[in-house]
């Protein structure tokens, strides 16, 4: 066996050090350290290269080749990859625990064979019976489609070589090893070394590689962070466990834009696409109620509307209890702030929880007016008339600034039945061709307030 050395790598960015840190110098992280043993073969992170040039070329000589795309048959994954899989591509998708990549790739890989395409899917996690029984459940498997449980990296590979498919899951990547790595299969070593030779396989042989790996909070398991770096596009499924609705959300992409979502909901024959996500966002939303406001948050192209709700209410603690779900906890803070400073509303002394419906996590800075209006609402006891809309930048001073996409916001609140719409001054002045929904353009928080 080849002679061992010790590394130490950083759980969250794969950084590699000769000696143990307490904070990671890449990544700035405490105690993300870890120990392993790899064989001091220099084979560490797939030592080969792909096939390039042999030498340096001229870029006016290169020749293009079009990427060729595989559709997957679900839209909503499509429009995240950018129209489909790219051929002899390797894509991350990451997400919880029992969240539902698996579910996803499966049907994927169900509508690729059916399709006529040939198809591997290999697991280390599951069964071929549990997969088979999985594989009911989700409908109909006209054609054929090959099944793998293995976890060692050579015999996958030869699989794959021998069997030549256009598509490989790996389903997951914390569970595969190689055996030239004495380190624990989930280990980064480990991971990093599995995902550098599927890189090679997918370039050399042109197929198409999904690879699953399960995002672990404080865990044994390296997170697939360490290797976002390594693979073409990256996806992650997100959303509450115990909500039915799943995002998947773009995070790297390098045949396509990222930031795209899909939104899909789990039911009991695996993954629904949802087609009308603004719709089903606003289902069963009380109407008439103080401390709920309809924003619309702009994710990738598509605009979405979704239901902010602010709950405040007199304290009875020694310190005001507050919570966020689905929004940046200290976003809601700084709003409070900026209320209590350039309004004064007396928050201080006031419990606040501020929820976005649906299970949904949005981080974009256009829904700060629509939180400042939720927890305003909800503290003068007022309710915003039902057919309202509201999107908008909110600064430290309480000014309201432009935000970008203005008129396919105001377009796809016309489509969902507003009438109504409050947003930045600066939005309304740019809008060339009037729309019939009633605008109602506000400079600042305090403008913004009379309203209510
Ligand atoms: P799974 O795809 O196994 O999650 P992951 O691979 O991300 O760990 O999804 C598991 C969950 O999805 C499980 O709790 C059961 C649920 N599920 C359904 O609700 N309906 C279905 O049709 C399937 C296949 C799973
Ligand atoms: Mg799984």
């Amino acid at each position: 066996m080849a002679k061992q050395k010790t590394v130490y790598f950083c759980k969250e960015c794969g950084h590699e050090s000769s000696k143990w840190m307490g904070q990671c110098p890449a990544c700035k992280q405490w105690n993300t350290f870890v120990e392993e043993k790899i064989a001091s073969s220099g084979k560490q992170g797939g030592a080969k290269p792909l096939k390039t040039s042999a030498s340096p070329m001229n870029i006016s000589e290169v020749v293009m080749e079009s990427e060729e795309r595989i559709p997957t048959g679900i839209g909503e994954l499509d429009r995240v990859l950018g129209g489909g899989i790219v051929k002899g591509s390797l894509s991350l998708v990451g997400g919880d625990p029992g969240i539902g990549k698996s579910t996803l790739l499966l049907q994927v890989c169900r509508n690729m064979a059916n399709a006529g395409r040939k198809v591997l899917y290999i697991s280390g996690e599951e069964s071929m019976h549990q997969i088979k029984m999985r594989a009911e459940r989700l409908g109909t498997f006209e054609q054929e489609m090959l099944l793998f449980c293995e976890t060692d990296l050579d015999a996958i590979c030869q699989a794959i070589l021998k069997s030549k498919p256009e598509f490989v899951v790996i389903d997951s990547i914390q569970t595969m090893y190689s055996e030239e790595l004495s380190s624990a299969a989930g280990s980064v070593s480990q991971v990093r070394e599995v995902t550098a030779q599927m890189m090679r396989i997918a370039k050399e042989e042109n197929i198409a590689v999904f690879i699953v790996g399960h995002v672990t909070k404080e865990g044994v398991v390296a997170g697939p962070r360490t290797l976002e770096h390594m693979v073409d596009t990256v996806l992650y499924f997100e959303g509450e466990r115990e909500a039915a609705y799943r995002i998947l959300r773009g995070v790297k992409n390098r045949f396509g834009s990222t930031n795209e979502i899909g939104v899909f909901e789990m039911s009991g024959n695996g993954l629904l696409e949802v087609e009308n996500p603004s719709k089903t966002m606003l289902n069963g939303r009380p109407l008439d109620a103080s401390g709920s406001v309809v924003v619309c948050s702009m994710e990738g192209t598509r605009p979405i509307l979704i239901e902010i709700q602010a709950l405040i209410s007199p304290t009875s603690f020694q310190m005001p209890r507050r919570t966020a779900v689905g929004i940046d906890y200290n976003r809601v803070n700084l709003l409070m702030a900026v209320l209590e400073k350039r309004v004064g509303l007396a928050l201080g002394g006031c419990d606040a929880y501020v929820n976005l419906a649906g299970g949904m996590r949005l981080g974009e800075p256009a829904i700060d007016l629509g939180i400042i209006m939720a927890i305003a609402s909800s503290y003068k006891n007022t309710a915003l008339p039902e057919d309202t809309i509201i999107f908008g930048e909110v600064g430290l001073v309480g000014e309201v600034r432009a935000v970008s996409g203005g008129e396919s916001r105001i377009k796809e609140a016309e489509k969902l039945g507003f009438k109504r719409c409050i947003l930045p001054k600066a939005n309304v002045d740019a809008i060339k061709k009037k729309p019939k929904i009633h605008l109602i353009g506000v400079s600042n928080v305090r403008e913004a307030l009379d309203l209510i």
